[in-house]
């Protein structure tokens, strides 16, 4: 298992663990464009030459927003999810960043769970947020 940041080489393989996870992912073009910016940082976790898990935020002065966090289904609950939040953190404090955000779907209690473990609090809800209704627990975690 290794942990690394992305190249182009991996964007079908994490357009289609976006697709699996969420009914509004980010599509490859969006995952490309990705690149574009000097503010973005994407990581992941590929094990047998296979992209299992995956991150990415922006970074603007003292601040980051995770925008994207999943690991492909069958790979969950054995401590992925946690490594990568994890490096992104850590690459957020190595850029001097005070304070991380995210949003997170009220509904998705698997995500907020490791979000509140990993030392994030709810700090306001965004109100139909999503594009089918649904709300976002917009969460803060304050690096130290
Ligand atoms: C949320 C997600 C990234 C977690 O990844 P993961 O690799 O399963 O997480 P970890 O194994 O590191 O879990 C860390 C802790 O989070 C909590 N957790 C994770 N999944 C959980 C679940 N389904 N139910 C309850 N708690 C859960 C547990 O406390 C877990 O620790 P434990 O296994 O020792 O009890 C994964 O479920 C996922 O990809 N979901 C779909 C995409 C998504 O919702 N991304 C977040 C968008 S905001």
């Amino acid at each position: 298992m290794s942990m690394r940041t992305w190249t182009v080489g991996d964007l079908d393989q994490i357009a289609a663990i976006e697709a699996e996870c969420f009914p509004d992912p980010w599509t490859r073009r969006m995952l490309a464009e990705s690149f574009l910016s000097d503010k973005f940082h994407g990581v992941l976790l590929e094990e047998e030459g296979n992209v299992v898990a995956y991150g990415g935020m922006s970074v603007v002065l003292d601040e980051a927003e995770i925008q994207l966090i999943a690991v492909s289904e069958m790979f969950r609950r054995c401590g992925r999810g946690s490594s990568i939040l994890s490096e992104l953190l850590k690459v957020a404090a190595e850029k001097g960043v005070k304070e991380v955000y995210l949003e997170v779907r009220v509904s998705n209690s698997p995500a907020q769970i490791l979000y509140l473990k990993n030392g994030f609090h709810g700090v306001y809800c965004r109100t139909r947020y999503y594009s089918d209704g649904e709300d976002a627990v917009v969460m803060m975690k304050e690096l130290g």
